[in-house]
């Protein structure tokens, strides 16, 4: 099939790259026209594992091709898959206007029928929308489908290549037969539904999954307070099939592109309606304390911040990507650099997108530059390399004895063996 992919971001750009690789002719439009520049010469925007090699395997077949232009993707596309950024805006609503000006583009383009398949996460009722600024501008027929995607960064292309559900909202057979033969090489159930309960699937996803991490940091207070582990009990309570292993590591909290603002734009759709939803409430409230509380333990192992050393290791909203919207990690060396530490961090990959953050820290190339003459050092994104850092060199080279493990990485008895007051989450 002939697919046109709208936004070469992280879901962009895998789910093209995926979807080349699965036979189909695809072509990546941005109107970055760097970016677009800088694919057409194999350079990466974001990083992601295996990224790479699958863009430019797919390049050299002729299967997958990137441009800023509309006219070059969606005139011989049988699929327009929409994945531009759907950020927050002030209210905490979804912003959709990234997403109604590819609508636009779309429609001035569109030379027969057509599928034009929304993967962005969006509010409910998105895709009438979108049916109405493509029908005011293309007076021939066309469909509007919700195709949210459920890839996660830092594992996005085995995602999308072994889903564990494709999710098609669908208003009439002939758009919902087109995307199940797009997705017919994927081999998972494949669940066909109207429109605005596919919509409503993803942000409820979301929001289920930031309030089960809200949950395990919940219970993780409680073990700090009673002297039990709550490694030992997220593996108790996670036996249970009813509740599952997955997403139950303790440690900073949620952040990073979609959880936050998903989680924001759910509560201002409901308020559309008149809905509280109390627990999604709850799981941001405790989702802000997570990261207080942290703050707070690592200022009272201090006495202070003022003029001490924070070293810190990573930046990235977790493991595996460059991303750093929304990040934890982020957010907790602002509050610390409030309180008037000096902060020197390092991470393998986060890509800092706000200009004014290089005022309030020193970024570093390893974590053992990191930790020089360091008073503290903090682990804030669970990057595998840290799990195995050299605990004795760090000893020597810092001022300091505080490790705060805010990821729970470490061993424990080897930090406290060589002579660190350690702290983790969960775990007086
Ligand atoms: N990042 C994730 O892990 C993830 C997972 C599932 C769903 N989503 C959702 O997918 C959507 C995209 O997220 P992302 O992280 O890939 O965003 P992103 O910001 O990384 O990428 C968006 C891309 O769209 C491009 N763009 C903006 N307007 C355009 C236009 N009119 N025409 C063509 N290109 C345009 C931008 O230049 C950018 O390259 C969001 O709704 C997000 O919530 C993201």
């Amino acid at each position: 099939m002939n697919v046109a992919v709208i936004g070469t971001g992280y879901v962009g750009l895998v789910s093209g790259s995926c979807l080349a690789e699965l036979g189909h002719h695809v072509t990546c439009v941005d109107t970055d026209a760097e970016k677009v520049e800088r694919l057409k010469n194999g350079i990466m925007p974001i990083f992601e594992p295996g990224l790479e090699e699958l863009v430019k395997r797919n390049e050299a077949s002729g299967r997958l091709r990137f441009t800023t232009e509309y006219a070059e993707a969606v005139p011989t596309a049988d699929v327009v898959s929409i994945a531009v950024g759907t950020p927050s805006a002030p209210d905490g609503s979804a912003d959709l206007s990234f997403v109604y000006a590819a609508a636009e583009q779309i429609a001035r383009h569109l030379q027969s029928y057509t599928v034009i398949a929304d993967k962005s996460t969006v509010p409910v009722g998105t895709s009438e929308e979108v049916t109405e600024v493509i029908g005011a501008i293309y007076s021939g027929e066309f469909d509007v489908v919700s195709n949210p995607e459920i890839l996660r960064e830092g594992h996005a292309i085995t995602d999308f290549m072994n889903p564990t559900r494709i999710i098609i909202g669908a208003n009439n057979k002939r758009a919902s037969e087109i995307m199940l033969k797009l997705y017919a090489f994927l081999d998972c159930p494949k669940l066909v539904m109207s429109p605005r309960s596919a919509e409503l699937t993803k942000y409820a996803a979301n929001a289920f999954l930031a309030t089960k991490i809200s949950y395990i940091n919940e219970i993780a207070h409680l073990a700090e307070e009673l002297g039990a582990d709550v490694e030992e009990v997220a593996s108790g309570i996670g036996a249970d099939p009813r509740i599952g292993r997955d997403f139950l590591r303790a440690g900073l909290g949620w952040g990073g592109s979609c959880f936050p603002k998903d989680v924001r734009a759910i509560l201002h759709t409901a308020s559309t309606v008149q809905q509280e939803m109390p627990i999604v409430r709850a799981a941001i409230e405790m989702n802000a304390r997570a990261k207080t509380r942290v703050v707070e333990r690592l200022e009272n192992a201090l006495g202070s911040f003022q003029d001490k050393n924070i070293s810190l290791l990573g930046l990235s909203f977790k493991n595996n990507t460059d991303d750093t919207r929304e990040s934890a990690a982020i957010e907790i060396m602002k509050r610390m650099a409030e309180k008037g530490a000096r902060v020197r961090a390092y991470d393998p990959e986060a890509k800092i997108q706000e200009e004014t953050l290089f005022e309030i820290f020193e970024r570093a190339l390893d974590p053992y530059a990191a930790a020089q003459d360091a008073d503290a050092l903090v682990i804030a994104t669970e990057w595998d390399e840290f799990r195995s850092l050299d605990l004795a060199r760090l000893k020597t080279l810092m001022k300091g004895d505080v490790v705060m493990d805010a990821r729970n990485l470490l061993q424990p008895e080897e930090a406290q063996k060589i002579g660190f007051r350690y702290f983790r989450i969960g775990r007086a």
